[in-house]
């Protein structure tokens, strides 16, 4: 018969149910301090469990005791009776209660010493969701961990260590998800803190299972060679798609100490010797490898920066697609600007030497039109501008920030006549675009100008996309005087329903009409995005959007608008999902707060 701890004191058990009833019936539900407890007499013991099944609230007390293990019967988890540990790890352990028998009672003690602290209870939890893509054990992880005051940092860092190393492919959707989460974390209100986390870990538990791992190729065993050298080395491995030959170059360049800023140059270079490397995705996986790092530790670059090799030298380069080629050859033109090849850069350096601009000089502004071409149809003047724009002493974070407003503004403009799936190479511009802008802010390498002109054609070829272009209102156009609270809200049920695409895009508009603050339709949108099944792209765009809202300055009010009008509209566009994960996740927040789900026991 199992007995209370010597170190429990009485106190701690209180009388659950009587020995002779119990033995009779064989399970009995009661609640003890409003928890409920599930008690067996099984095999001549007595033990309690918590009736609430760890997997999705099923009652414990229905389920069958056979041979000393408790089997649930919604989905059939199995518990090891004495301990609670589960034969099934997608349904978590179940908290045991420890028994004492006294005068013919059963007394339970509903409130015994965990064997971990919650911290470390979910830091193992994580482990195991990750390990076994279990969505729901990723939930309560989730909510778990921040309910436990741990800074997301901590959970981000296990999650990011363990989609490095599980997945031979390298850095992947999940890890940018993931980079994008992390991002939307001081924009969205704490609950949805623990749905951004919750979503980034899913993504890369998912982007993992069933994948071999990753074996690191280590740095070379000197440090002595210069950054120069090992750029070069590293380029020409990507250029001849030799992963282990550029593992090693930029293992070797995080190991010597080279600067962020330093590794920042080497991996742009890598990343724009050919135009715009698989629709964009390359350079913006490695802006979220970057950020990553920015958010949690450099420590720990050599290895999350590895995994950008992969996708480095397997990636679709533009400069082979024929829509680069023909009818006009694009390629030709940047051909030109760059120095005679795509991975030249000596006609980019003739140009920002032109312009003899010292750091005292005012700042380079841009001309009036130069947005207009950009979004025109003549690919020769686009170049031009942007050409004309560095002689004149525009800087790679000038440039990409009107290149990224550009590519914003397609998004914003798309028309709802186009096919579907062209929201993505809209989006594929901007998200990129997007990510030139970051990589341009943290170093001031020639190579990231190749990346403005490369977004820069990708906007020109979306160009009809926007035909007709849908309008993106003018400021004052929407003043109607509502509350700002009140316009969100209705922007966040244009989710709720398909076609409303113009909708939410004016109120957006509306919003900032009627003098609404920015962080609060962050919020607004942010809480939309993750209460929906939202796909990577998805993710994303909202976080691109939020993003270049925030880089824009106060007095080009419109830049601050164009990005969240836009993303409102892509959100819009692509929801109402089901919500499953949204299911999950609710189920998991009442499970760990110990609602009750399913039983209504007896209470003592
Ligand atoms: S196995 Fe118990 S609720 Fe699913």
């Amino acid at each position: 018969m199992a007995t209370a701890d010597d170190n429990q004191s009485d106190t701690e058990f209180s009388p659950a149910v009587s020995l002779e009833a119990l033995e009779e019936t064989g399970r009995e539900l009661v609640s003890i301090d409003g928890t409920p407890l599930a008690i067996f007499a099984h095999e001549g013991e007595v033990k309690a469990v918590n009736n609430r099944c760890p997997h999705m609230g099923f009652p414990l007390v229905e389920g069958t005791v056979d041979d000393g293990i408790l089997t649930c019967h919604w989905h059939h988890a199995r518990f090891e009776l004495s301990c609670g540990d589960t034969f099934d790890p997608w349904a978590d352990d179940v908290q045991t209660y420890p028994v004492e028998i006294r005068d013919g009672t059963v007394y339970v003690n509903p409130n015994p010493e965990r064997d971990l602290p919650p911290a470390e209870h979910w830091a193992t939890r994580l482990e195991t969701a990750l390990e076994e893509n279990l969505r729901l054990v990723a939930a309560k992880s989730a909510i778990g961990l921040l309910d436990a005051g741990v800074e997301p940092e901590e959970p981000i860092g296990t999650t990011i260590a363990f989609g490095t190393q599980y997945r031979e492919s390298g850095w992947g959707s999940g890890l940018t998800i993931l980079g994008c989460m992390t991002n939307l974390l001081d924009d969205v209100d704490p609950e949805d803190r623990k749905r951004a986390l919750y979503t980034g870990m899913r993504h890369v538990a998912d982007d993992c299972a069933g994948e071999p791992p990753s074996f690191d190729q280590p740095a070379f065993d000197t440090t002595e060679v210069t950054f120069s050298r090992l750029k070069s080395w590293f380029r020409d491995c990507v250029e001849v798609r030799d992963a282990d030959g550029a593992e090693r170059c930029l293992r070797t360049a995080v190991a010597a100490d080279y600067s962020a800023a330093e590794i920042a140059e080497l991996v742009v270079a890598g990343a724009t010797d050919h135009p715009y490397l698989s629709n964009g995705h390359v350079l913006d996986f490695a802006n979220k490898a970057f950020e990553s790092l920015e958010e949690t530790d450099w420590e720990h670059a050599e290895t999350t920066l590895a995994a950008l090799v992969e996708p480095l030298v397997t990636a679709a380069r533009s400069d082979e697609r024929s829509s680069w080629r023909q009818p006009i050859d694009l390629v030709a033109l940047l051909e030109d600007t760059y120095g005679g090849n795509v991975t030249e850069t000596s006609g980019l350096e003739s140009l920002a030497a032109a312009s003899g601009k010292t750091d005292t000089d005012e700042p380079w502004t841009p001309p009036a039109d130069l947005q207009e071409t950009l979004l025109g149809d003549d690919p020769e003047a686009i170049v031009d501008a942007l050409a004309e724009a560095i002689r004149q002493g525009a800087t790679t974070e000038d440039l990409s920030a009107e290149v990224a407003s550009a590519a914003a503004t397609r998004v914003a403009q798309f028309g709802t006549a186009n096919e579907f799936s062209d929201w993505n190479t809209v989006h594929h511009t901007f998200s990129y675009a997007n990510a030139v802008h970051q990589f341009a802010r943290r170093t001031d390498a020639v190579e990231t100008y190749r990346g403005v002109f490369d977004g820069a054609l990708s906007v020109y070829l979306d160009r009809f996309l926007n035909t007709p272009p849908a309008p993106i209102p003018t400021p004052g156009e929407n003043d109607t005087g509502r509350d700002p609270d009140a316009v969100r809200q209705g922007v966040l049920e244009t989710f709720d329903a398909e076609g409303e695409v113009n909708e939410a895009g004016r109120l957006v508009a509306e919003f900032f009409d009627c003098g609404g603050d920015p962080a609060d339709l962050r919020q607004t949108l942010g809480h939309g995005l993750l209460r929906e099944d939202a796909g990577f792209h998805t993710l994303q765009n909202v976080e691109a959007a939020f993003r270049q809202a925030e880089l824009a300055t106060d007095e080009r009010e419109q830049r601050q608008r164009v990005p969240l009008i836009a993303t409102a509209r892509y959100l819009a566009a692509h929801f109402p999902t089901r919500r499953e994960a949204e299911q999950t996740y609710t189920i998991a927040a009442r499970l760990n707060r110990g609602e009750a789900i399913h039983e209504a026991a007896k209470s003592n």
